[in-house]
């Protein structure tokens, strides 16, 4: 296990934000950790799990501890009447796993195809996508406690799954009622994620975007595959790719309020694009928000927002020079953003990526 100091984490973070990690560790598999934990200066340090970096906003040096986690290896554990149930380091990147499970044909990731980022980060956010989220397909995962250097899995109800949330983003505490609440927030490595296929797949549609491409291809009923080159085909369409602009995926969360707050905002906006969910809430579009301020392209720096998804901010310096944004500006405008839609339509947006 070898300590690196002053890491550049410019290549390790998706926004492509220059900062740097004063200390970090490489994490290739499950012995590295426990050598990091039995030594008594390093198990003291505070540390900072660091996957694909795709869902951070550093703004400014770590100096916490950086896990650099570049667990490998994707196979089937376990074949049930129902189900293939396959297994992937955390340290895999989510596309190729989701690439490798299609050819190895166990179908049902297609939906989540080209999503930035690590295996290990997938639960911590619920990654999802076009009707399908990690959840639905969620099996168990295992991971180490840094406090104790303990090993422990959890089901999906133990990781307590909400729209791009987890117990992974929560510290300790009492929740709203009676009973504490298991955070794991900066407490936990995820290791391994398994994840269960079932063999009676079919295709999850009804997405706007997905019937315009069934439309287009006169097809009523797709393949996994067509689902997942359709899936790639609207993502590269309206999603910036991090490897050429910087970005953090959606950088807020859509919003859900009650029908009487929707009623109020449709009589202000009738055009706001809004859906109604199972337990009677709706949920706003925060990108059709945004862009219904005016925000779409503007930039505060270097930090933008991109021309084809309001949702998204991009860092509009090269990926590899240092003329980019800073996370200063990222949040700045950011914060720009969150002010215009509050007051225009009361609504707080919240920031889905982790500001470090
Ligand atoms: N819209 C606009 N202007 C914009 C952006 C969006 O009018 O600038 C409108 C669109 O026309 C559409 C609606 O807003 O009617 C929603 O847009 P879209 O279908 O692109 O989806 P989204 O709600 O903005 C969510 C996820 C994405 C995911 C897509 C598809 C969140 C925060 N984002 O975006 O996830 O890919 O649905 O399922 O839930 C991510 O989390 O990083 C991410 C990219």
């Amino acid at each position: 296990m070898l300590v690196e100091n002053n890491v550049p984490l410019q290549a390790f973070n998706s926004l492509h934000i220059v900062a740097k990690a004063q200390r970090l560790v490489r994490i290739a598999q499950e012995s590295d950790l426990q050598a990091l934990l039995s030594d008594p200066k390093l198990a003291a340090l505070p540390k900072f799990v660091l996957g694909g970096g795709s869902n951070i906003v550093l703004t400014g040096d770590v100096r916490a501890l950086v896990l650099k986690v570049e667990i490998k290896a994707r196979r089937l554990v376990q074949e049930t009447a129902k189900a293939f149930v396959v297994e992937a380091g955390a340290g895999e990147n989510w596309h190729d796993f989701v690439s490798w499970t299609l050819a190895q044909g166990y179908p049902g990731l297609e939906n989540l195809a080209l999503i930035p980022g690590t295996v290990g980060a997938s639960p911590v956010q619920n990654i999802g996508a076009y009707g399908v989220e990690l959840q639905d397909r969620f099996a168990s995962l295992d991971a180490i406690d840094l406090q104790t250097g303990q090993l422990f899995s959890l089901d999906a109800a133990q990781c307590a799954f909400g729209y791009r949330d987890s117990v992974f983003k929560h510290g300790a505490g009492a929740v709203a009622g009676t009973h504490q609440r298991l955070g794991l927030k900066e407490r936990a490595v995820i290791l391994r994620v398994r994840l269960s296929l079932p063999k009676a797949w079919k295709p999850v549609l009804g997405y706007a975007d997905l019937d315009r491409k069934m439309a287009e291809h006169h097809c009523t009923n797709p393949t996994a595959q067509q689902v997942y080159d359709w899936v790639c085909e609207i993502r590269r369409a309206k999603l910036p790719d991090p490897q050429v602009i910087g970005n953090a995926g959606s950088f807020f969360k859509n919003p859900t309020v009650t029908p009487e707050q929707c009623d109020d905002i449709i009589a202000r906006d009738p055009k706001v694009v809004h859906y109604h969910l199972a337990d009677g809430t709706i949920k706003l579009a925060a990108g059709w928000m945004i862009d219904a301020c005016g925000w779409r392209g503007k930039s505060v720096g270097q930090a933008g927002v991109y021309e084809k998804q309001a949702l998204v901010l991009v860092n509009r310096g090269t990926v590899d020079g240092s003329d980019g944004a800073t996370g200063g500006e990222v949040m700045t405008l950011a914060r720009a953003i969150q002010t215009s839609v509050y007051e225009r339509f009361g609504i707080r947006l919240e920031i889905e990526p982790v500001v470090v």
